[in-house]
């Protein structure tokens, strides 16, 4: 991974530097282009300027034509370029001249140039061996005579001054270069900080130092976003990671306690020969801690499967009226030894789809607590009723003492119970609620308990009437069970 951020921070470097370096010697290309242009206009200009003081200064004296500001001609430009003049006849008579001016040939040769122009030029031409700027210009002498006027100008003053003008340019763009690389990779080095203190934080971690951040104060920016967003999960691991530890230790503890009294009643009874009355004795009551035992074991292992997504369901088209029927019929007799009234009641016409086999684990969880909290003379309802959206709920209220305060907001969690040293035969581990909140989660509903009830304890699953519909449900299970299908086994044995 350092490798990695080493390489792409050199890349973005490179990258940044290469577009930069372009856009700075195209734009000083440009610069050196419009000042050339510059240069060469204003020596035109002041070239032209003076062919115009020329040609109105010319007379005549003894039959030819002669400048007659010459003296007003400088003899070289402000900068200190020689300029010169000369006045070139149609039959190639120079007839006069000023300054250090091109040798007759070379005139003549420019000035028949510009005859086929027109009469005028203005360009730079390479003549008596020196690169130079010429304006030709015609003029008319009167009588019909003509004649071309001719000013040259060197330019080794111009290109001088675009050396040093490139010099400078080239200096400038490598300069700007090499700061631009400098400042690139160290802002790349900058942006690269959280990412490199997320590798170090997750490359240092461990199920020891969950508690880990990244502790950089950054913008909330995309890399800032990031590294909340990388704490944010730790945050959920380390939360994850001790709600799983705290339950193997619970799970480990629960299962614990049965076994040590089995192995107890067991080891009392080995101490002397009994007769049959006491070993039926110690095999009923081992029997009975190996099915706690088994129920809590099934909890768990339901649980560990809706924890990991494996808990499918497997979708039915049901009559909830004859499910409720079924499910309280099995506790009847049950109810019937405690002295409690169980009695149920659910529309005949509300027909939902739903996995049967955890509905009803879900029901007789709900069942097997009302009639365990409930004293003999109580009541114990089971309800169905259609909602509205597409839901239906079912509610197990009791007449008994109702919940402990102290517990509620943890009700749903697992290992939750009001007495948590309370005695083997009536207490339960404290997984059945939260398995019924698993199992209201995969139907696509939620379950409370309802506070506004003034005696006992109601319980309110509310589900919908089709979760194999739902978005992330339908992959979850199969209607009626197919090949492939988790189906959950429900032990069925009240009391
Ligand atoms: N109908 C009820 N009336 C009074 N208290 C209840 C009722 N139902 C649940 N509780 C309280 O909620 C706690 C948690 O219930 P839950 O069903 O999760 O566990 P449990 O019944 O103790 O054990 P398990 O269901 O695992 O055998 C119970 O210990 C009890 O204190
Ligand atoms: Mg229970």
């Amino acid at each position: 991974m350092r490798a990695f951020l080493r390489r792409t921070r050199v890349r973005l470097t490179l990258a940044y530097t290469g577009v930069l370096a372009v856009a700075l010697c195209a734009g000083a290309a440009l610069f050196w282009f419009a000042f050339a242009r510059a240069e060469l206009g204003s020596i035109d200009t002041s070239l032209r300027g003076q062919a115009q003081l020329l040609a109105s200064g010319l007379r005549e004296q003894g039959g030819s034509v002669l400048f007659h500001g010459a003296a007003a001609l400088p003899g070289e430009s402000p900068a200190g370029a020689p300029i010169g003049a000369l006045l070139v006849a149609d039959d190639g008579r120079i007839l006069d001249q000023a300054g250090p001016a091109l040798s007759p040939s070379a005139a003549r040769s420019v000035a028949g140039e510009a005859a086929g122009d027109g009469g005028h030029l203005v360009d730079s031409r390479t003549l008596d061996g020196i690169r130079q700027r010429v304006l030709v210009q015609r003029l008319d002498l009167g009588s019909g005579q003509s004649a071309a006027l001719v000013l040259d100008r060197p330019l080794e003053e111009y290109q001088q001054t675009l050396r040093t003008a490139s010099a400078f340019l080239t200096v400038t763009v490598g300069v700007l270069v090499i700061m631009a690389a400098g400042s690139g990779y160290w802002l790349a080095g900058r942006v690269f900080r959280p990412v490199h203190a997320i590798t170090a934080t997750a490359r240092d971690l461990s199920e020891h130092s969950l508690g880990r951040r990244i502790t950089l104060d950054l913008p909330p920016d995309e890399l800032g976003e990031l590294a909340a967003t990388f704490n944010a999960m730790l945050a959920r691991l380390e939360a994850a990671f001790t709600s799983l530890q705290r339950f193997t230790a619970d799970a480990a503890h629960e299962l614990r306690a049965p076994l040590a009294a089995l192995l107890a009643d067991v080891e009392v009874t080995l101490r002397r020969p009994r007769d049959a009355a006491d070993y039926a004795a110690t095999l009923d009551s081992v029997r009975s801690e190996a099915q706690r035992l088994r129920n809590t074991a099934d909890q768990l292992l339901m649980l560990a499967r809706a924890d990991a997504g494996a808990l499918a369901a497997s979708w039915d088209r049901i009559d909830v009226i004859d499910l409720i029927d079924e499910v309280t019929e099995r506790w009847r007799s049950l109810a019937t030894r405690r002295g409690i009234d169980l009695h149920s009641e659910a529309p005949d016409d509300l027909a939902v789809v739903a996995d049967p086999g955890l509905l009803r684990r879900l029901l007789d969880n709900l069942i097997d607590n009302a009639l365990r909290y409930t004293p003999s003379g109580g009541s114990v309802g089971v309800e169905a009723a259609a909602g509205h959206d597409g839901r239906w709920h079912v509610a197990v209220g009791d007449s008994g003492p109702g919940v402990d305060p102290g517990i509620i907001p943890r009700l749903f969690d697992r290992f939750t119970r009001s007495d948590p040293a309370r005695g083997r035969d009536t207490g339960g581990a404290g997984l059945g609620l939260s398995l019924c909140a698993a199992i209201a989660a995969i139907h696509g509903g939620t379950i409370r308990l309802d506070t506004s009830t003034p005696v006992g304890a109601r319980f309110v699953v509310e589900l919908s009437v089709d979760p194999s519909v739902l978005p992330g449900q339908a992959h979850r299970g199969v209607l009626s069970g197919g090949e492939g299908t988790d189906r959950v086994r429900v032990p069925a044995q009240p009391g």
